[in-house]
């Protein structure tokens, strides 16, 4: 059968309900782990995306979430069954790619979650730049998580006014890859089971977050103030967390860091995690700086 002939055109919010029903009903889907719940993504204004139709029906669709500092992450990809995956996944790379330049994105990040994928993309550029792993504690019993509060730090939860003192930390603690914005942070407050500051000395120097999920909890971000590191608030918090999570009857709690995060590695083990089969590769692309070469 000759392939399908689709036309692009940049994703509209009149296009959201073709484009639910296409990642309904698509054999190929590739999602983001989104700190967005659900479809919010889809009424984030800032988003780049691109719908392939045939005959009036969404067939192909790939989005991009907004940029931050130049960064964008690929958060869906979703074919109908029948359609060349390389060859429609390039179209989509092609069309879209104009538009995130646009947008200011000059690196396009992947979370390799879909095997399916990985051959459109490598052909398109994407190289692995990082590996990440899953650690998870579980414990029997109910145990003792002693909080040990280095002198002066405090900790207390998150409230709405604090997000851009988090912010702050966020965007010196981690490389730019993986910097959230702001409407994440303030999505994520709402979502999340656990969102705890560590103030030293009346200054915010250090946060959590955690999200629930089936069977236990998920540490889903641990920053420190560079200033701030080594001196005991990122156990502080990590500790926090595992007596949280013990006061709610909760006996596991997983979570992600590059491989090659020595220190978040040190510290997790350090309170017991072990690593898991679970891992991830992170693949990036770059755009050119120069418009005419997009
Ligand atoms: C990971 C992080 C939260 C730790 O916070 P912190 O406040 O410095 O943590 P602590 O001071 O309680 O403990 C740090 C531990 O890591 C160790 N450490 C620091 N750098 C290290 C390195 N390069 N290699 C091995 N261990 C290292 C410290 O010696 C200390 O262990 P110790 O108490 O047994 O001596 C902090 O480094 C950070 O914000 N990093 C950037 C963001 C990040 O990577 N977050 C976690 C991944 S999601």
């Amino acid at each position: 059968m000759p392939p399908r002939m689709l036309s692009y055109r940049l994703f509209t919010p009149a296009d959201q309900a073709a484009v639910l029903d296409l990642i309904g009903r698509a054999s190929y889907v590739h999602r983001h782990l989104d700190w967005q719940p659900g479809d919010a993504w889809l009424t984030d204004p800032e988003m780049v995306a691109g719908v392939g139709w045939c005959h009036n029906q969404a067939a192909a669709l790939m989005a991009f979430s907004p940029t931050t500092v130049g960064v964008s992450w690929l958060r869906v990809v979703a074919l109908d069954g029948d359609l060349p995956a390389q060859v429609v996944v390039r179209e989509l790379w092609d069309f879209l790619r104009p538009a995130l330049w646009k947008r200011g994105v000059r690196r396009i990040c992947v979370l390799m979650l879909e095997t399916w994928l990985y051959p459109s993309l490598a052909l398109l550029g994407f190289v692995p730049v990082e590996e990440i792993v899953t650690l998870q504690r579980i414990w029997d019993d109910p145990e003792d998580f002693a909080i040990a509060r280095p002198p002066g730090v405090t900790l207390r939860p998150a409230e709405a006014t604090d997000l851009e003192a988090v912010l702050r930390i966020d965007h010196t603690a981690f490389e730019v890859r993986w910097q959230m914005r702001p409407r994440d942070l303030a999505i994520v407050r709402e979502e999340a089971l656990s969102f705890t500051l560590a103030e030293w000395e009346g200054q915010v120097a250090g946060y959590e977050i955690s999200l629930r999920y089936d069977s236990g909890i998920h540490l889903a971000r641990l920053a420190t103030a560079p200033h701030r590191q080594g001196q005991g608030i990122g156990s502080a918090l990590v500790a926090h967390v595992l007596y949280f999570a013990n006061r709610l009857g909760i006996s596991a709690l997983t979570v992600n860091t590059q491989a090659s995060n020595a220190a978040s590695l040190h510290l997790y083990q350090r309170y017991g995690f072990r690593m898991i089969g679970e891992g991830f590769t992170v693949l990036e692309a770059r755009l050119p700086d120069s418009p005419g070469m997009v």
